[in-house]
């Protein structure tokens, strides 16, 4: 028999099924797993902007037990034009039926979804991430970091990560707690010095309002970018782990600056070398370039194992390390395993346009694929690679065809003018107004407007109002060999699951 008193104590305890009572089966979820720690993978298949590395490559991997990583690179995009090209699948709704704001979710669909598609109009222009940007740009940066992190996490328990860039710091607010929204288990940042991205991930997890210190050209103070997730989101916030965090640099110095503090101190470490694809660091000091054009690296721009695994935080080796013989190579030489992107690029699962992806086997099958190194393509500054390939970016008449124009600003910089007002600039756009914006005209030869091209690249390229279509540009590891070797026994492609289990073969 149940007493009075003991009946009200009793009555304080939420119901089973009750929302207080999910709340908390989550909040303990969350908490146990926190204690437990995450699992700590072999093998992390590298981020690959925009959308190559997408849910479904991330998800395919994280059903192997190894870590996927979605790219967080321009996601307000990626899912503004998804959503107008009628969300097929109807992915991203399933997704966003999880998202804690069903009125930030009203706002996005209804501005975006075209559920027959978009019958030949153009996407519609969308609003740019700044420093201090609108409503509008914030919700939709959210839900698309969001969408593409529930999406790879779905069906199954293993674990996803968002590779993000240091570089493009307005979006990196939004890009992050959509992602921790949706749970995810590693942060990776790279293209920069990223210090700020673990007291950002403990403010997050606290429910605090997340700060970045913003990089503006002719600053005369500092600019800080914030962002409240209650503002946002209501008092109501969900429950939010901090995900670990993977710092991207190319060299152990880097590295044992970041583990010196404990406010910028991450949880481990990618050495990726000057390979791999994507963006790398240029090399150490004055940058000399061969008789193609590409920068010349030494032995300083090796990172010196030992010294990185005397910082004593997990290392993972990232660059050429796509074949099982790297794969032991590495965890011998104390890492905890590799980053591999361009293995997976090829993968059926990858984002890139079927077409292209096939083209690409069909070149490297028949050994005519060739990878630059470029200085110039990328209007960051930093070396790009860029795969050789007719009728992309890398041809030089292809090149010359694109009339500038810079609409959406993903690699924009801020800048302040002499009136002490911010603008924005990006090397890629036409020159006359990079150099309006006090920039030199020198830095704008030969930039490519990557934003553009590489949404091409995944099947959500631009077609202006004039007809002209916005064409690839492609990049790849300059180490082929291990999509030659898995090609000699997948001559028709490989999947993701099947490059893990190749990658493995040579471990104990
Ligand atoms: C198509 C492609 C796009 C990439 N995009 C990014 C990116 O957006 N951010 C990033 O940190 N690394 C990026 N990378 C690098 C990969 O995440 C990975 O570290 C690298 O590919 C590993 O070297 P590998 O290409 O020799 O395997 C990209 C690589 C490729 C092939």
């Amino acid at each position: 028999m149940v007493r009075t008193g003991e009946c009200k104590r009793f009555a304080r305890y939420p119901r089973i099924g009750s929302r207080p009572m999910l709340r908390y089966r989550r909040f303990m979820k969350v908490t146990l797993r926190q204690r437990v720690g995450v699992t700590r993978p072999v093998i992390i298949q590298g981020g690959m902007g925009i959308a190559v590395s997408g849910w479904k490559l991330a998800r395919e991997v994280a059903r192997t037990g190894q870590l996927g990583v979605v790219s967080g690179t321009a996601l307000d995009s990626v899912i503004a034009r998804r959503l107008q090209d009628g969300d097929k699948g109807h992915h991203i709704r399933r997704a966003l039926r999880h998202f804690p704001s069903p009125a930030i979710v009203s706002r996005v669909l209804e501005r975006y979804l075209r559920v027959g598609g978009r019958e030949g109009d153009p996407y519609r222009p969308q609003p740019p991430l700044g420093i201090d940007p609108t409503p509008a740009a914030i919700e939709l940066a959210l839900v698309g970091s969001f969408t593409e992190v529930w999406l790879a996490k779905e069906g199954h328990a293993g674990i996803v990560g968002i590779n993000l860039l240091e570089k493009i710091q307005t979006a990196t607010l939004s890009a992050v707690l959509g992602a921790m929204l949706a749970g995810v288990d590693y942060v990776l940042m790279g293209a920069g010095i990223p210090r700020q991205l673990p007291k950002l991930l403990n403010d997050f997890a606290a429910g605090h309002t997340g700060e970045l210190s913003v990089d503006v050209t002719n600053a005369s103070r500092t600019y800080t970018a914030s962002l409240d997730p209650v503002e946002l989101l209501g008092e109501e916030l969900p429950v939010m782990h901090r995900p670990q965090f993977l710092a991207i640099v190319s060299l152990h110095v880097l590295a044992a600056f970041l583990n010196r503090n404990d406010e910028i101190k991450p949880d481990g470490f990618i050495v990726e070398g000057p390979l791999a694809g994507g963006h790398s660091a240029p090399p150490r000091g004055k940058m000399t370039c061969d008789e193609e054009g590409q920068p010349i690296y030494g032995a300083k721009d090796d990172a010196d194992l030992g010294a990185m695994a005397a910082i004593g935080l997990p290392f993972w080796l990232a660059g050429a390390y796509g074949t099982p013989e790297r794969v032991a190579e590495a965890v011998a030489a104390g890492a905890a395993g590799v980053q591999v992107g361009t293995l997976f690029a090829f993968a059926e699962e990858s984002g890139l346009r079927r077409d292209l992806r096939l083209g690409l086997l069909q070149s490297l099958t028949e050994g005519t694929l060739s990878v630059r190194n470029d200085p110039r393509a990328s209007p960051t500054n930093f070396p790009f690679k860029i795969a050789s390939i007719a009728g992309t970016l890398s041809d030089p008449a292809t090149y010359a065809a694109r009339e500038r124009i810079c609409d959406l600003g993903f690699l924009r910089t801020p800048v302040e003018r002499e009136d002490g007002r911010l603008t924005y600039r990006c090397a890629s756009e036409p020159e006359h107004m990079y150099v309006k914006k006090g920039g030199e005209a020198a830095d704008t030869v030969g930039r490519m407007c990557l934003c553009n091209a590489l949404l091409a690249d995944v099947g959500l390229g631009k077609v202006r109002k004039n007809g002209y279509v916005e064409q690839p540009a492609i990049t790849l590891g300059q180490d082929l060999a291990g999509p030659e070797r898995l090609a000699e026994t997948h001559p028709d492609g490989w999947t993701a699951a099947e490059a893990i289990h190749w990658l493995k073969s040579r471990l104990p």
